[in-house]
């Protein structure tokens, strides 16, 4: 990047940008603002049947309930009655046909939240059902797929295979994860004059809800305006599903020619949206005398829900991750998108990467038990090479590997070997108390797959007394998106992180933004921050330069002053002579991701700009007799490049490692015989607390910058490090495998409960 003027000095923020508002109950969230006058309110129509078909449908006992003034249904879209999603196969309101359990038929509109609640449950109707899909493995036997089948091939997998040293085969079933968002899914729609619209919704992709209301309501996208300061945690799941209340509420709007609010209360907002994909593994795996993988066939059933959302970009990933940080040269891997009558599953923090991942890694271990070697030595013999066994499987090379050093560097800090030796002491000499040791690494490729969204846009503008304001396409969920970009952009001008500030992601100031997801909302938003911040820098530089009698070159931004060879001026001395001399004191930038393609029919090129790279060292202590467990110690390394914001880069680390420690260990979706989701609150769906962290944990960050040119060096952060607590459920089989030695291998789906735990240890 050129860059005329230069600027240092510390604009670090300590604080995330909306911490002392939140913890003081400040921070606005859409629940929170005030209504406009004449507001009326929204709720869900809920189908309570799976794979069933309508026969009768009364809502007068609806519209005859205290508070309602009405209720919208298909026949009020104005628009077409499909949502406008990438794969175009779903209704805004379901019927006749009747996929799941929860799905939205409808909506009741009245007075209060309360109101419309109490009468939405009186709707009558008759429906004739029968037995719904709800496993992978069942729609596959069906042929319900969602999306065609994608096989991807290096090599000869079936001949490697046979021709190996050593064979194994197994089969491993991933359960799914709720968000558990703090803030339940949100939208406020506002009818604005000429047939505008204003909508306040809680989206991690303002953009697309631009176009998903602008395709119900049948007007250009120019008419639709939607803002968002900020969301209580997205996890992905509000990448398209907050979209559906979005429409929802401006089909309602749109009805009754009034603003409508609709949030959904935590149990409809578990049993109406989709989940992260469970995913059923089979595969079969050669591999040699040091348990290097000579062929791995791997068949991937992925649990998709009724519709396509976003299943194929999540399916497609786990196969981009299903080597993680291993070379594997002859390999097929065969994804099949099943459809079934649950909910539409979606995004979700690494976005069937760690589906992918988790699959390998339990690979890994059980080739370890095999050879009867340590699993760490078998990863390690397993790594991408430097030079040499180095190109994934996609075509990619991966060249920025520090795998081996950031493995090494692990191992020796948390004393892995001795730690072994230890623990091998404990097993021998423990009957009931049995313990576990794992360190697992994690390799995440960084960009969209789909090239076209890694594109960017910013405004920054600086006003006459030196305060400055930056818009970007990015929407904060709690990641720190908003005091990564506001620092980048306060670091280009030398000021003080304070004085820069970033207003709400608005359709209005930045058109065709992409979701904030695949972790690189910095990397994109904060790029085009940095590069409209740097004009702005360059016009003032170029100004004083004039002034002055020097080079721009020569005008230094920094503490707040602005110093030319000449003269000192305070940034807002500088900023008003320039605004003196009618020079533009905002701009715009624009930024795409270099170097990547990709090509979608057979899945090869580049499509990563570059790996993130981390390990975990996890030990457990597992009770034998009841398959309780306790998570003793973890040791993290992880690699976020030159880190932005260390308090926020380990936040992500933790704050990702917690949620996968819940995917793995306690979140478990139940959902009975005739589909419904029985897992629809905190009583019966456990995320982890802060008691269930481990008892010790260790973070540290890598040492080295980005080698790709990133922004500041940096590297994403926002979901890599929830792979990292795959070695908990590694450390749990460890542990397993000492309560019955030489029983290989060890079968343990996931979540790994306590029952889970007990099952394996007791199975024949
Ligand atoms: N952290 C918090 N606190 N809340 C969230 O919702 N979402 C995660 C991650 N970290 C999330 C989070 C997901 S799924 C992604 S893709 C990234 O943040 C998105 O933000 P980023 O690209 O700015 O890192
Ligand atoms: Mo994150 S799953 O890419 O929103």
């Amino acid at each position: 990047m050129t860059t005329t003027a230069h600027s240092t000095g510390d604009s670090r923020p300590r604080f995330h940008e909306s911490a002392h508002a939140q913890v003081q109950g400040r921070a606005t969230y859409i629940d929170d603002m005030p209504l406009i006058e004449g507001t009326l309110h929204a709720a869900p129509l809920m189908s309570p049947k799976a794979n069933a078909q309508l026969l009768s449908l009364d809502l007068a006992p609806v519209l005859a309930a205290p508070g309602v003034i009405g209720v919208v249904t298909a026949n009020d879209i104005p628009g077409e009655s499909l949502l406008a999603t990438f794969v175009h196969d779903e209704q805004i309101f379901a019927g006749p046909q009747l996929m799941h359990v929860g799905q939205v038929m409808g909506l009741v509109v009245g007075h209060s939240h309360i109101q419309t609640r109490q009468a939405a449950r009186q709707m009558q109707l008759q429906a004739h059902s029968e037995a719904p899909l709800l496993h992978a493995r069942d729609a596959m036997h069906a042929g319900s797929f969602v999306l065609p089948q994608v096989t991807v091939q290096r090599g000869d997998a079936a001949a490697a295979l046979s021709a190996a040293p050593h064979q194994l085969q197994g089969s491993l079933e991933i359960g799914g994860q709720e968000h558990f968002y703090l803030e339940s899914q949100i939208a406020y729609a506002i009818p604005q004059d000429n047939g505008h619209w204003l909508i306040h919704s809680g989206t991690q992709h303002p953009g697309e809800v631009q176009h998903w209301v602008a395709h119900a309501l049948h007007i250009p996208l120019s008419q639709v305006r939607v803002v968002c300061r900020r969301m209580g945690g997205g996890f992905g799941g509000k990448e398209t599903q907050a979209g559906h209340l979005a429409v929802w509420a401006a089909l309602a709007a749109h009805k009754f020619g009034r603003p409508v609010k609709m949030r959904l209360d935590r149990g409809d907002d578990i049993v109406i949206t989709g989940k992260r994909h469970p995913f059923s593994h089979d595969w079969q795996v050669g591999f040699d005398d040091q348990g290097r993988v000579q062929g791995l066939d791997s068949v991937q059933l992925v649990h998709c829900g009724h519709s396509a959302d976003l299943s194929g970009p999540v399916a497609d990933r786990a196969i981009f991750h299903t080597d993680n940080a291993y070379y594997l040269n002859d390999l097929r891997i065969t994804s099949h998108r099943c459809k079934t009558h649950t909910q539409s599953h979606t995004a979700f923090r690494g976005f069937g990467g760690p589906q992918g991942v988790l699959l390998i890694e339990t690979i890994m271990g059980d080739i370890a038990r095999q050879l009867d070697l340590d699993a760490l030595d078998v990863r390690l013999a397993n790594l991408y090479g430097v030079g040499e066994r180095d190109t994934t499987p996609y075509g990619m090379k991966v060249e920025d590997n520090i795998l081996q050093p950031l493995l090494q560097q692990l191992a020796n800090d948390c004393d892995y070997r001795t730690r072994r030796q230890s623990l091998r002491e404990w097993n021998e000499t423990h009957s009931v108390l049995k313990k576990g040791l794992a360190l697992t690494p994690v390799k995440f490729g960084i960009s969209f797959t789909a090239t076209q969204f890694n594109q960017a846009g910013a405004v920054v503008s600086v006003y006459t007394d030196g305060s400055v304001r930056v818009n970007h396409g990015g929407t904060e969920m709690g990641q720190g998106l908003h005091t990564k970009v506001c620092s980048l952009v306060a670091q280009v001008l030398g000021l003080p992180a304070a004085q820069v500030h970033a207003s709400a992601s608005d359709t209005d100031q930045v058109a065709n933004a992409s979701a904030t997801a695949a972790s690189s909302g910095t990397d994109l938003n904060g790029r085009a921050a940095e590069i409209a911040a740097l004009q702005v820098r360059r016009n003032i530089a170029t100004c004083i330069a004039q002034a002055d009698g020097c080079n721009a070159d020569a005008v230094v931004f920094r503490q707040g002053q602005v110093t030319s060879p000449v003269r000192q001026r305070s940034f807002t001395e500088a900023v008003q002579y320039a605004y003196g001399q009618r020079v533009q004191l905002w701009s715009d930038g624009f930024y795409a991701t270099p170097k990547i393609h990709y090509d979608r029919t057979t899945l090869t090129g580049r499509p990563f700009h570059y790996f993130a790279y981390g390990a975990a060292c996890s030990e457990v202590a597992i009770d034998t007799l009841t398959g309780e467990y306790r998570l003793l110690r973890t040791d993290i390394l992880h690699d976020v490049g030159h880190s932005l914001h260390t308090e926020i880069d380990i936040g992500q680390i933790e704050g990702g490692f917690a949620q996968g420690l819940g995917w793995l260990t306690t979140e478990e979706l139940v959902w009975n015989a005739q589909g419904e989701l029985l897992t629809k609150g905190a009583s019966t769906y456990k995320i982890p607390t802060a008691a269930d962290m481990p008892l010790q944990l260790k973070i540290k960050l890598w040492h080295e910058p980005n080698r790709e040119d990133n922004v500041g060096g940096s590297k994403a952060v926002g979901e890599p490090p929830f792979m990292l607590a795959i070695s908990v459920y590694e450390a749990l089989r460890d542990a397993i495998a000492a309560a019955r030695p030489g029983q290989a291998p060890i079968q343990l789906n996931t979540p790994a409960t306590p029952e889970r735990v007990l099952g394996a240890i007791l199975a024949p």
